[in-house]
């Protein structure tokens, strides 16, 4: 097996958190439910996260903010991602959690690791001065960088790993002055435990072809692991990224979407398609999980027609693959 085929077939530590693979399953607005998360899990997603939640809607516990915590099940592995506009908003949402894990939500013992949203390219959150807006104002990000760090040095909950998310810029003048290096640097003197690098800017849509080229810039100054995100979907994708760029590991978005076995194939276990009878087992398990935990309609609604789309596929009949609407890509 060549040294890059051996990477791409390992798992990796970072920080706390020893991960059986090298493919993160991304937040995902709109589709990283519980019951979505377990099938990339078991697939062979290292990680999962819990789509994007607002601090300020968890720091003033706005129930809707507090029922995407859907950490119902210990054995997947999941982190949290937040969108935080100061380090006092931050801390404020991070003091509920850890009164919530203590008391009223039991569930959320299990979450293992706090990542924040540096990338979220939705109109709002931009007009707030959050997520990409936040890229180039220096002091303002790494002071939230750091009450991050920080905080995982102190908390009580097992929190494994900090990291963040960013994308290249605001737009394509920033990309092109580099505002991702000083952030990256940042998160390295924070010691993160890991930095992912959309590798795009946030003028850009998912159809706009990523510049992995700063993926591999960001490498180059980065003292913790990269994970590189845009565009990888195959195993082959994978490899091209981590030749190019020297990324520790990868974030994946819409080819979850288009297929949660596609982690099986980027470890080199399987194809993506999975055979009719397997779909279909994992929808209706998708569906207990769901009755279960109470699960948003919003959610039942896109995994129904994405297990539908799927079946589909299975028995060779055509159907394009849909994203949430008005998901923040
Ligand atoms: C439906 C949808 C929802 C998303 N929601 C989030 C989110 O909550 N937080 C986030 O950081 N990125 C979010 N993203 C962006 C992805 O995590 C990822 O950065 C982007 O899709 C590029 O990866 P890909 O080329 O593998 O799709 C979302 C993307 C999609 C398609």
């Amino acid at each position: 097996m060549s040294d890059v085929e051996a990477f791409l077939s390992s798992g990796v530590t970072f920080g706390g958190l020893s991960l059986p693979s090298r493919f993160l399953l991304a937040p995902l607005e709109g589709v990283s439910d519980i019951g979505f998360r377990r099938l990339c899990f078991e697939q062979g997603a290292a990680l999962t996260y819990t789509e994007m939640l607002r601090a300020r809607g968890l720091a003033q516990r706005n129930r809707a903010t507090l029922d995407l915590i859907d950490t119902h099940h210990p054995a997947v592995t999941t982190g949290v991602q937040l969108l935080a506009t100061s380090p006092d908003e931050l801390l404020a949402a991070l003091g509920v959690l850890e009164q919530g894990a203590r008391g009223a939500e039991p569930h959320w013992q299990n979450i293992v690791a706090v990542d924040l949203n540096f990338g979220c390219p939705s109109r709002d959150v931009i007009q707030q001065g959050a997520g990409p807006a936040l890229l180039k104002r220096r002091a303002r990000i790494g002071a939230i960088i750091d009450a991050l760090a920080r905080w995982k040095t102190t908390t009580t909950l097992p929190i494994k790993a900090v990291s963040i998310k960013i994308r290249l810029g605001l737009n394509a003048k920033e990309a092109e002055h580099r505002v991702y290096l000083p952030v990256v640097e940042m998160a390295s003197s924070a010691r993160l435990d890991w930095i992912t690098v959309h590798a795009r800017h946030a003028g850009q849509r998912s159809r706009d072809k990523p510049d992995w080229t700063a993926i591999g810039e960001a490498k180059k100054v980065a003292t913790i692991p990269v994970v590189g995100n845009g565009d990888v979907r195959t195993r082959d994708d994978a490899r091209r990224l981590h030749e190019a760029t020297g990324c520790d590991a990868f974030l994946i978005a819409r080819a979850a979407i288009g297929s949660p076995w596609a982690f099986r194939a980027l470890r080199g276990q399987g194809a993506a398609d999975a055979a009719a009878g397997d779909i279909e087992r994992e929808r209706v398990r998708y569906d207990e999980t769901a009755a279960r935990v109470r699960t948003k309609d919003k959610y039942r609604q896109f995994h129904g027609d994405n297990f539908a789309r799927l079946l589909a596929a299975a028995r060779g009949e055509r159907a394009a693959v849909v994203v949430p609407k008005n998901a923040h890509m």
